[in-house]
C-alpha cells in the first residue's frame, strides 16, 4: 500500500503505538490481526498497522530493535543492516570524525548507528515519510539526531564530513540505470565537493568499473559482506578513507583484508584443499591479492575457487579435496558409488545447470550414508566436479 504522511504519524501516535505493541506477540495469523485492527483504527490506518507489523517481523533480520520500528516496505528493503552500520560507523569515530551529514537518510539505520558512537549527525531526507520514521528510530534507540527535511540536489548540506546513500530504488524494483538513481550521480558528485571526507554507499552488485565512470576517484573502496552476502560497496574519501587502494570486509566477523587491487589470481592444478571465497574479495577486486598472500591458484583465470594448501579464513568456505571426475552422469554415479553417498550438496560456480538437476542425475538413489560436498564448475571448456568434504 502506498502511505501518506498523515497515516504516518498517526501509525506512530500513542493509540496505534501501543496497539501494535499489544499485538506483537499474538500469533502468526496476519489476516487475524488485520481484523482486529480494522475493529479499532479506521480503514486506511489499519491496513497501515497490518503492514507494518509485518515489517517488523522481517525487519529483525537486519535491526535488534525491529519490533519497535517504523518502516515501508521500500524503505526497509534500502535499509542498511544494524550490523553493517554498525561496523561502518567505527571507521568515522576511528579517524576522529564528531560531526557527519546524512543527505539521504531513509528511515535512519546508518544515522542513528552513527549517532549510537557518539558523533553529531545531521539527517535529512526529501520523503517526509521517511523522516517522521527515522526521527520515530531514533528515539526507539534512544539517539539525538537533527532531522531535516530537504532535498539535496537543491540545498547542500553545510561544510563537513558527509555519508550518502542513493536510493537504488524505486518501491521495491532495483533500478538498473544509475542515471535514474536519486540523487544521481552527478548531483552525489557535486555534494562531495571541498569535503573533509565522504563516504558513498553503493550496490555491490554495480560493477566498480561503472560505479568509477559515475564517481570522482575514491581514496579507498571497500567492500562489505555480511554472512557471506555481498551487501555494499562504498566509496571512502579524504579523511574516512585509511590509505589501503581496496578493501574487503566480512561481518559479523569483522575480517578485514586490504591490498591493492590485484583481482587476477595465478593459474594450477588442483591442490589438496579448495575454497570459495566470500563475494567481498571478488567484488572489491581482491581475489589475486588474497590468493598470493595464501599461496593459492585458481584453476581457471575465470571461476573463482581457489585451491592450494590448508588455510583457514573467514573469507573462505574450505573443503578437502577428495576426487575430481568429468561431470558425465555415468562417471559421476561411478563415484558416487565408490565413495558410498548418501547425501550429495552441490555448490556450482561456471556452469549453467541447476544444482538440482544434477543431484538427480548424479545421485538418483543413495549408495550409502557419507555426506559429499560438490563443487561442480569448469576448467577451460572442460565440466567437472571436485568431490570434497567441508573443513571444519
Ligand atoms: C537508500 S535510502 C537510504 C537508506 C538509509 N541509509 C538507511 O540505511 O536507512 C535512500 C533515501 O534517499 C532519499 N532521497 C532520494 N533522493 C533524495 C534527494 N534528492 N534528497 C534527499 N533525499 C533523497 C530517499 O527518499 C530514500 O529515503
Amino acid at each position: 500500500m502506498k502511505m501518506d504522511i498523515k497515516t504516518a504519524q498517526a501509525l506512530t501516535e500513542d493509540e496505534a503505538r501501543e496497539t501494535l505493541m499489544m499485538f506483537r506477540n499474538f500469533g502468526d495469523d496476519p489476516l487475524s490481526v488485520q481484523e482486529s485492527f480494522r475493529g479499532l483504527f479506521p480503514k486506511k490506518l489499519a491496513e497501515a498497522m497490518g503492514e507494518v507489523r509485518a515489517l517488523r517481523r522481517r525487519a529483525l533480520v537486519k535491526f535488534s530493535r525491529g519490533l519497535d520500528m517504523y518502516f515501508t516496505k521500500p524503505l526497509l528493503e534500502q535499509a542498511s543492516s544494524e550490523q553493517v552500520a554498525q561496523y561502518r560507523a567505527e571507521r568515522f569515530v576511528r579517524v576522529g570524525v564528531k560531526k557527519v551529514f546524512e543527505p539521504c537518510c531513509g528511515i535512519g539505520s546508518d544515522s542513528i548507528a552513527m549517532a549510537l558512537q557518539g558523533i553529531e549527525v545531521h539527517a535529512s531526507d526529501k520523503d517526509e515519510i521517511a523522516l517522521h520514521f527515522a526521527a520515530v528510530n531514533a528515539k526507539v534507540y534512544e539517539t539525538h539526531i537533527d532531522f531535516t527535511l530537504a532535498d539535496c540536489s537543491e540545498v547542500l548540506p553545510e561544510d563537513g564530513v558527509i555519508f550518502i546513500d542513493p536510493a537504488r530504488r524505486r518501491g521495491s524494483r532495483r533500478i538498473m540505470d544509475p542515471q535514474d538513481w536519486s540523487p544521481t550521480p552527478d548531483q552525489v558528485s557535486a555534494l562531495l565537493h571541498q569535503r573533509p571526507g565522504a563516504g558513498i554507499k553503493l550496490s555491490p552488485a554495480t560493477p566498480l568499473d561503472i560505479l568509477l565512470e559515475l564517481f570522482p576517484t575514491p581514496d579507498e573502496i571497500e567492500v562489505i559482506s555480511l554472512k557471506g552476502e555481498a551487501k555494499e560497496t562504498i566509496f571512502w574519501y579524504g579523511c574516512l578513507a585509511d590509505g589501503s587502494d581496496r578493501r574487503a570486509t566480512v561481518l559479523p566477523e569483522g575480517s578485514t583484508f586490504a591490498a591493492p587491487e590485484q583481482a587476477a589470481a595465478d593459474v594450477g592444478e588442483l591442490g589438496e584443499f579448495i575454497y570459495d571465497p566470500d563475494p567481498a574479495l571478488i567484488r572489491a577486486g581482491l581475489l589475486g591479492a588474497f590468493a598470493k598472500e595464501h599461496g593459492l591458484h585458481v584453476l581457471d583465470p575465470e571461476i573463482g575457487y581457489l585451491t592450494g594448501p590448508e588455510v583457514h579464513s573467514p573469507f573462505l568456505s574450505g573443503f578437502r579435496v577428495l576426487a575430481e571426475e568429468t561431470l558425465d552422469p555415468r562417471k559421476m554415479k561411478a563415484k558416487m558409488r565408490e565413495f558410498e553417498v548418501g547425501k550429495l550438496v552441490i555448490k556450482k560456480r561456471g556452469i549453467a545447470e541447476r544444482p538440482s538437476t544434477l543431484e538427480s542425475r548424479f545421485l538418483p538413489k543413495a549408495f550409502g550414508k557419507r555426506s559429499i560436498v560438490l563443487l561442480a564448475t569448469r576448467v577451460g571448456d572442460r565440466h567437472i566436479g571436485i568431490l570434497t568434504e567441508p573443513l571444519e
